[in-house]
């Protein structure tokens, strides 16, 4: 039985993410990383434990992310899993948990899924990289809430131990499956 790994990123980081963490699994349990937006059907009678890492764009999570979910639940049920999300509010440690970050404390709050382990991840900063009406937004929250405001960087602020702890979190849940 595999592992599957879902994400749902718009620049790229929550997929590096499940990357990374597959990359981790991987002496464990072989593992399929696929995009949540174009994972309507899913075969899990290949798959024993399931992961997905959403990102946050203007305080909310993509739609398609509630929407697996809600067509999935019996199964996610059944097996062993984790949430994860990736956000600038948790480039602030304090801001760093399922309980302290507003957006993933109110998504499980609201969701019919309740993960077994779940974490909280802060994001890239890829100001190069936004078209300008994004740029001048989040330079605006930015200065808002002290954080770079410099429009040439690009900044990760992805801890990636963080990310290797959860991944052996995950690996390690026991099976829920007869
Ligand atoms: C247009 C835009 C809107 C964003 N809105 C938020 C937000 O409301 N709150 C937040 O904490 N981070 C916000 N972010 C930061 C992203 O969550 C962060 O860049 C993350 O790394 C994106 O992950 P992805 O590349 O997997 O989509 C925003 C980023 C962009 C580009």
């Amino acid at each position: 039985m595999k592992a599957l790994i879902l994400f749902s990123s718009r620049e790229g980081q929550t997929r590096e993410i499940a990357a990374y963490i597959a990359n981790q699994l991987k002496e464990r349990q072989e593992c399929d990383v696929l995009n949540i937006q174009h994972s309507s059907s899913v075969d899990w009678s290949k798959y024993d434990r399931v992961l997905i890492g959403a990102s946050i764009h203007y305080g909310r999570f993509h739609p398609a992310v509630t929407k697996f979910v809600a067509r999935n639940l019996a199964q996610m049920k059944e097996r062993a899993s984790g949430f994860f999300s990736v956000n600038l509010t948790a480039r602030k440690p304090e801001k760093r948990t399922p309980q302290t970050n507003a957006y993933t404390r109110k998504f499980l709050l609201q969701s019919p899924w309740e993960p077994d382990c779940c974490a909280v991840f802060a994001g890239a900063l890829r100001y190069p990289r936004y078209g300008f009406f994004d740029r001048f937004m989040i330079r605006l929250i930015m200065q808002m809430t002290g954080g770079e405001t410099d429009t040439r960087k690009e900044v990760e602020y992805t801890d990636w131990d963080q990310v290797g702890r959860f991944a052996h979190e995950f690996a390690g849940l026991p099976g829920k499956m007869k």
